[in-house]
């Protein structure tokens, strides 16, 4: 079954072709980060009128480089959610309008469960796996029992993982994507300079950032005051001290994940666990999984499918469609 995805929850306007939710026969995505970076994070109607502008060049590519017609479609798929209302709406209307355009069913698709589905492209790993889903826009851990009982068995009370890693880059002056940008200054820093507070949370595999990243803004204002700036050494100091905070955040909250994710593993019995999101790029966290206890199996998507992309959505719309989605008819659609 080949099925064309478009995604466009957030600030990428995607488009894939995949086979059987597996074979990925092309994968497009336009990204929109250097037109927020001005901003420092996405402005909800530019990044809607940015895919409006993308999203045709980009089903074209897509079909282009799979090679194929819009006859050789099984199916028509797209997010339909969550995400910024404005920019889900270019893509589902413009996969709803080509599916009723090309005579083809379409399919709809929840975009955490497209970030489950990036387990699947382009390997063999079957259910059961636990999925530690670490977004911009979302923590959570994802029981994966079958390819549809998906069940959220923790998630975070405040922040969401990257949205921590963003803000907490931005208080270190670093500019945006903050997420990349502090994993890199983390990576010359020390862990261990400084003991970040770890949250308790009432449900054992809840999370909860919110403080962690007050926590360092004390800290890092703290820390800074004690500098001299008529100091010769006072830039080098400077630098060494973000470098360090950037690093103790970073360890904390790689402890943290690691941590609720092994314990939870083992109280529901998975053996696998796999990540999905952007923040599974975390040079950081990945190091600690390379190092897991064991009798635990880790498996990690390849990064470009880590990221906001279509091919998982295509993969869900394969796998997991929401209950609901599937439209055979785009005019009896729902709002
Ligand atoms: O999944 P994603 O591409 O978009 C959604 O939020 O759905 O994730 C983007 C998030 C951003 O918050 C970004 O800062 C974070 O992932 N991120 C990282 C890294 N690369 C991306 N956070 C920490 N370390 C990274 N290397
Ligand atoms: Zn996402």
């Amino acid at each position: 079954m080949k099925i064309l995805a478009l995604e466009s929850s957030c600030d990428d306007t995607a488009a894939a072709v995949v086979v059987d939710g597996r074979r990925v026969l092309s994968s497009m995505v336009v990204s929109q980060t250097e037109v927020h970076a001005r901003f420092g994070g996405v402005l909800p109607e530019i990044a809607a009128r940015h895919h409006l502008e993308a999203i045709n060049a980009v089903v074209e590519q897509a079909l282009q480089e799979a090679n194929l017609t819009p006859g050789d479609l099984d199916a028509v798929a797209a997010t339909l959610g969550p995400g910024l209302v404005g920019s889900l709406l270019v893509g589902a209307s413009t996969a709803k309008t080509l599916a009723w355009l090309w005579n083809k069913p379409f399919i709809g698709v929840e975009h955490l469960r497209g970030h489950v589905c990036s387990n699947f492209l382009e390997r063999e790993l079957e259910p059961p796996f636990l999925c530690l889903m670490v977004s911009g826009g979302h923590t959570q851990l994802m029981a994966v029992r079958s390819y549809t009982d998906i069940e959220t068995v923790g998630r975070t009370l405040d922040d969401a993982v990257g949205e921590a890693f963003d803000k907490v880059a931005r208080l270190l002056g670093l500019p945006y994507p903050g997420g990349p940008n502090l994993d890199l200054l983390a990576q010359q820093g020390n862990p261990a300079r400084f003991i970040l507070p770890r949250a308790r949370t009432q449900r054992p595999w809840d999370f909860s950032f919110s403080g962690l990243k007050t926590a360092v803004s004390r800290l890092y204002e703290r820390e800074a005051a004690l500098l001299n700036p008529e100091d010769s050494a006072f830039i080098t100091q400077r630098d060494q001290l973000r470098a360090d905070i950037a690093a103790s955040f970073q360890k904390t909250v790689v402890d943290t994940l690691m941590r609720k994710t092994l314990r939870c593993a083992e109280a529901l019995g998975f053996d696998t666990i796999s990540i999905a999101g952007g923040v599974s790029a975390n040079s950081g966290l990945r190091a600690r999984l390379a190092d897991l206890p064991e009798g635990i199996q880790l498996v990690v998507p390849q990064l470009r499918f880590c990221m906001d992309n279509a091919a998982m959505i295509a993969s869900a719309a394969y796998f997991c469609p929401l209950a609901d989605g599937v439209e055979s008819d785009v005019f009896s659609r729902r709002a």
